[in-house]
């Protein structure tokens, strides 16, 4: 579904990604562990193409995105959750939920399934998005990625800030999708979480890659969960 080819990523002069690679298959949930900038964000935006590679490459379902912009990525089937709130204040919910699926493929996901998934986002279609709490902006943000019904969803950081009952919603969802054959690619400082969710993890360290094995294998190596993820 995915393959990112040895990327290098810079902002500027500053040379970030140096040379990532990764996969991701089709129904595979993967996560990227990491500490506060080691480059997880920034390889998200590497393959939606909010900040396009220098050198190397990134196929999707082996069409090379490398250079395409952001919305044809979209288009192809690939949504994104980005880090922190991304809803608009200003529009109720509802308006937010619909905006997202318009002129998208269609797919399971459309409004009454969501309100069945999330009862609680029912009393609250009529709110305006600035009048919901932090979490609930966050599961918003990813109902409006499930209404553009893609072949891989990637979230970055969705359980930061939010209750433990919410985070195992959103473990539930990924789970669904994997079973739905959906590919998720999942960034996450919540190791637990990650490990709970996870077919195979990749850890980031300055901008490379330091580990790709299943989680066991990690959660076995403390000395390395240390050193690299600070536990
Ligand atoms: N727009 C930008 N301009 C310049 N440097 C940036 C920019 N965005 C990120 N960086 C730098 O790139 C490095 C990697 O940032 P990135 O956001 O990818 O880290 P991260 O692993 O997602 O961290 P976090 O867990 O805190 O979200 C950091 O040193 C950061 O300061
Ligand atoms: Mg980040």
């Amino acid at each position: 579904m995915l393959v990112v080819d040895n990327i290098h990523t810079y902002y500027e002069e500053s040379h970030v990604l140096q040379g990532i690679s990764l996969q991701v298959e089709s129904g595979e949930t993967v996560a990227i562990l990491g500490r506060n900038g080691a480059g997880k964000s920034t390889v998200v935006k590497s393959i939606i193409g909010f900040q396009q590679p220098r050198i190397g490459r990134v196929l999707f379902s082996n069409v090379n995105i490398t250079h395409l912009p952001s919305y044809r990525i979209a288009r192809l089937g690939a949504g994104l959750v980005p880090q922190g709130q991304s809803i608009f204040p200003t529009l109720t919910v509802r308006e937010n939920i619909m905006l997202a699926s318009r002129g998208i493929q269609k797919g399971i996901w459309n409004l009454d399934r969501v309100l069945a998934t999330f009862p609680n986002l029912g009393e609250r279609l009529t709110h305006r998005g600035c009048d919901l709490s932090g979490g609930e902006q966050k599961l918003i943000a990813i109902v409006r990625a499930l209404m553009t019904n893609p072949r891989m969803l990637m979230l970055d950081e969705p359980s930061e800030g939010l209750a433990p009952l919410i985070i195992e919603e959103i473990g539930l969802i990924i789970r669904s999708l994997r079973d739905q054959g959906v590919s998720v690619l999942l960034v996450e400082q919540n190791l637990n979480f990650a490990f709970e969710v996870a077919d195979r993890i990749y850890v980031m360290s300055k901008g490379r890659i330091v580990f790709h094995g299943n989680p066991e294998e990690l959660r076995r190596d403390e000395t390395f969960l240390q050193f690299h993820l600070g536990l």
